[in-house]
């Protein structure tokens, strides 16, 4: 699998110029451009975004410099992730000072963050609106194109985008990220996440329903179900039973056995044995759970308020292995947590290798305004003492999925085919449902992009999985 540092995770996760190509683009009168960085609500969200401004007179283009209005989907999460947009609305002052017309808006975390404060930092940046603002947008740009500032960043306890159809970006007609809650209520100390996104609140599980079942009919074959915490799932209306997240993964799951169901992220004290059995029941719900650790040491965990120690993690471990033998498993993994120690570095060294994680996402701490951490601890670890024991959690990584796909080697899944392979033409990438990807040649004249066909895996390189196509 494909292992990586902070860095690289970084560039992966970073800018992605979107072109919905949503019926015909000269419709609309005047072009938006929209890059997006972080996590996948995120990249969610700027599909909502697309949405609120198709309807508004906008369309979408590829090139920012021929946009009337450049947005910028930003990301808090490490002080890095920061730095990246700062460089990026830097290149976009340039345009500006070409094409002083050009509105800049930035959108999502870093914008709640800062907030107007943004607008006497970058001073190219017209537009700042936060994650449950998306509605204001056409508004706050009527406004900044009279020249003024535009700024709206309440966050709200209701607002789902429940009743919006997003117009799904850069899309490979096969898988598409369906949000199912917004914000978050833990408070994990080291996390921008609940101050950004606020509350926690569920969507109408109705609205989340049509819409994988719209996927499907337009010939989706995968959803991916987003929430912070998605265990935490829970929708009450009326007088109607109560809606869990099993149960919401049921009835997404039943509506074909063709669509496979897949959700992030998982909280370990809050997924449920009920969600596992689900798993279970549904050959179509797939056998993959991000399960984020951030440390091995209880005494971390603790001072993260990650709410359980070592041994519950280990004893979810244990669970997820048993009700579900064939379960792809992976983290995120911070490394140099305020006081971390070499022993608790060693904890979670060892933890890592209980878990036998397939793959992890992998960060060394980076203190964050605002949060419990900065407010109540020292960032004492010295840059160079996280960074070692950051290189160490990676190496042992690379392993353990060294490790993880070897074992892959004669076994048969089956894959669905989401499109060319990077390299070439001639070869489909594709997953099992333990989210492990798989490269193989093509064959069968008849197979495309969301089709499902029969893999055996003959090799792996570090990232991928390697495989020839067998019949049923
Ligand atoms: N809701 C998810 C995580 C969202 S943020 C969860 O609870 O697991 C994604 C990951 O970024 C986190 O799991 C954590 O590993 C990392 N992260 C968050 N804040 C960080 C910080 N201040 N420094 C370094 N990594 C951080
Ligand atoms: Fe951040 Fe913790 Fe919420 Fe995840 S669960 S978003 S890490 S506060
Ligand atoms: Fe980043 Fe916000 Fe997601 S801080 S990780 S974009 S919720």
């Amino acid at each position: 699998m494909d292992l990586m540092t902070d860095k690289i995770q970084d560039e992966q996760r970073q800018g992605e110029a979107y072109a919905p190509f949503a019926g015909d683009p000269n419709q609309y009168r005047r072009k938006f451009y929209i890059e997006s960085y972080g996590c996948q609500m995120n990249f969610s969200d700027s599909e909502i975004v697309a949405s609120i401004l198709n309807e508004s007179g906008f369309g979408a283009t590829r090139n920012h410099e021929e946009a009337d209005l450049v947005l910028i989907n930003t990301c808090s999460i490490r002080e890095k992730a920061e730095q990246t947009i700062r460089k990026r609305l830097s290149e976009f002052r340039k345009t500006k000072e070409q094409k002083p017309g050009m509105l800049v808006g930035v959108l999502g975390c870093m914008a709640e963050r800062l907030k107007s404060k943004f607008l006497e930092e970058e001073k190219l940046v017209d537009i700042v609106v936060g994650p449950d603002a998306y509605r204001s947008l056409p508004g706050l740009v009527e406004e900044a194109e009279t020249g003024q500032k535009a700024v709206n960043v309440l966050l709200s306890r209701e607002e789902t985008y429940a009743d919006i159809a997003p117009v799904r970006l850069n899309t490979n007609g096969v898988t598409a990220f369906v949000s199912i809650m917004r914000g978050c209520n833990n408070m994990c100390t080291f996390c921008v996440v609940p101050f950004t996104r606020g509350r926690e609140r569920s969507r109408d599980a109705s609205s989340i329903l049509a819409e994988c079942r719209n996927l499907y009919e337009r010939g989706f074959r995968e959803v991916t179900l987003l929430g912070q915490n998605v265990d935490s799932y829970y929708y009450t209306k009326d007088d109607e039973t109560p809606i869990t997240f099993a149960v919401l993964l049921e009835r997404v799951a039943a509506i074909s056995p063709d669509l496979r169901v897949r959700f992030s992220t998982s909280h370990p004290k809050d997924i449920t044995d009920d969600v596992l059995h689900t798993m279970a029941k549904h050959e179509n719900i797939c056998k993959y759970i991000h399960l984020p650790v951030q440390s091995g040491s209880s005494r971390i965990l603790q001072l993260m308020n990650r709410t359980y120690t070592r041994e519950w993690y280990q004893a979810k471990i244990d669970r997820i292995r048993q009700i579900l033998p064939d379960c792809g498993i992976s983290s995120d993994i911070i490394a140099g947590f305020c006081t971390e120690t070499e022993e608790d570095h060693q904890d979670t060294l060892s933890l890592m290798r209980y878990s036998q994680y397939d793959f992890s996402y992998m960060f060394f701490y980076s203190e964050r305004p605002g949060t419990l951490a900065q407010r109540r601890y020292r960032d004492d670890i010295p840059e160079d003492i996280k960074k070692r024991r950051l290189q160490e959690i990676v190496e042992l990584q690379n392993t353990l999925s060294r490790i993880s796909n070897e074992k892959e080697l004669g076994r048969t899944y089956s894959v669905l085919i989401e499109g060319n392979s990077k390299k070439s033409e001639r070869e489909w990438m594709g997953r099992n449902s333990q989210n492990k990807v798989i490269v193989f040649p093509k064959e069968d004249d008849n197979l495309q992009p969301g089709s499902y066909v029969n893999v055996t895996v003959t090799d792996c390189t570090k990232a991928t999985l390697l495989g020839k196509i067998v019949s049923p």
